[in-house]
């Protein structure tokens, strides 16, 4: 008898194992950059499909295969999509709708399909979040926030997680009134000052974080007058090729960004001189391997692109709690295999 179960783990059960644990999901996510350090992950750079085409898409869906060894022992797989009709149509749905499979390594049998779509949020801030601690100005006490969208609410969670004098937020967005909505909704943990200039809210900022659908940059090096920033880069370009150029340069994944040919890294490298040698990955903050940032830094730009690993070890984590907690949906994947 081989009677196979899988477990369906909805949005709102996840909500009640921890996703929305900003300090949880940081540890989470730079416990796979220290096994990545390591050499304990597999995680090739994601397949893209974009639809029509790939770079001028309008939906697309990639691949993002992972395993994680060590006492994680994790296979998984994010099927990661976003949609700019979900932005423009007004459906009621979010630009990115993402699912999550867990599998056994060793037999390969399916263990549980979940939601990937807020997993994907939380990780993704989490993500600047770890490059913050490690790269922002010390004692930062501004922040600016480009895009107040769904990563950027995540964003304002990991932010105050990673920067303990963090006390102000200046927010920029195209729509205004989605940085007030967060301001309101935030008012009780931290001040966040809404604005529609991008110009105007990096004036003050000590780290600047960008999370917009832009597609071309949105911060400009003449704007910038401080002499210690940390640019944050979740999208591809937003910073301009100046500041790319003049900061110490940091990303998730090297390899994985020179496949991204229409983005800030692949342009530094391919066009302007920048050499491989001269780019930090995170993985070798979280092992020590490299310091951090150091006294005599002055701007830091971090970029990062998302990496399986980051979704899959939340997904793991969130399931070892659903099954304590008796939560999610048993499915029967077969009673018995019809041919093997
Ligand atoms: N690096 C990663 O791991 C990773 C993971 C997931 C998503 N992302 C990227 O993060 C970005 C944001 O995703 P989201 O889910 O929050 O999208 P969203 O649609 O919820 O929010 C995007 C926001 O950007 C704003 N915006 C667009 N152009 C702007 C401009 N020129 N100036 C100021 N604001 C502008 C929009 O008004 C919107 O509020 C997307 O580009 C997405 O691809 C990165």
């Amino acid at each position: 008898m081989s009677k196979a179960e899988v477990l369906f783990i909805s949005q709102e059960e996840e909500v009640k194992c921890g996703l929305l644990d900003m300090k949880m999901i940081m540890e989470e996510v730079e416990k796979a950059f220290v096994m990545m350090g390591k050499g304990e992950v597999k995680n090739p750079p994601k397949v893209k499909l974009g639809l029509p085409e790939n770079h001028d898409w309008m939906t697309f869906f990639n691949s993002m295969p992972t395993w994680l060894g060590g006492e994680e022992n994790i296979a998984g797989f994010k099927w990661a999509a976003e949609s700019k009709y979900n932005v423009t149509e007004n459906n009621g749905l979010p630009l990115g709708v993402d699912i999550v499979v867990l599998s056994d390594p060793h037999t390969v049998m399916p263990k549980a399909i979940m939601d990937g779509t807020i997993i994907t949020a939380m990780r993704t801030s989490a993500v600047a979040g770890i490059a913050a601690k490690y790269l922002a100005p010390k004692g930062s006490k501004t922040a600016c926030l480009v895009g107040a969208g769904v990563i950027g609410r995540t964003m304002v969670m990991a932010m105050m997680e990673a920067l303990p004098e963090l006390n102000t937020i200046y927010m920029a967005d195209l729509k205004i009134e989605k940085c007030q909505k967060l301001a309101e909704e935030f008012k009780d943990q931290i001040t966040i000052i809404a604005s529609d200039s991008v110009e105007e809210s990096v004036k003050e900022a000590d780290v600047i974080v960008t999370a917009t659908t832009a597609g071309k940059p949105i911060v400009l090096k003449d704007w910038i007058t401080k002499e210690k920033v940390t640019f944050i880069q979740m999208s591809g370009y937003e910073m301009d090729l100046q500041i790319g150029l003049a900061s110490k340069k940091y990303v998730d994944y090297y390899a994985q960004m020179m496949t991204f040919t229409d983005k800030l890294l692949y342009d530094m490298v391919e066009n302007h001189g920048v050499k491989p040698e001269e780019i930090t990955e995170i993985s070798q903050l979280a092992t020590k391997e490299k310091s951090g940032r150091q006294d005599e830094d002055g701007w830091i730009t971090c970029m990062t692109m998302g990496m399986g690993m980051q979704d899959i070890i939340v997904a793991n984590k969130l399931y070892k709690n659903a099954m304590e907690k008796g939560l999610g949906t048993k499915l029967t994947y077969w009673e018995n295999p019809l041919w093997v």
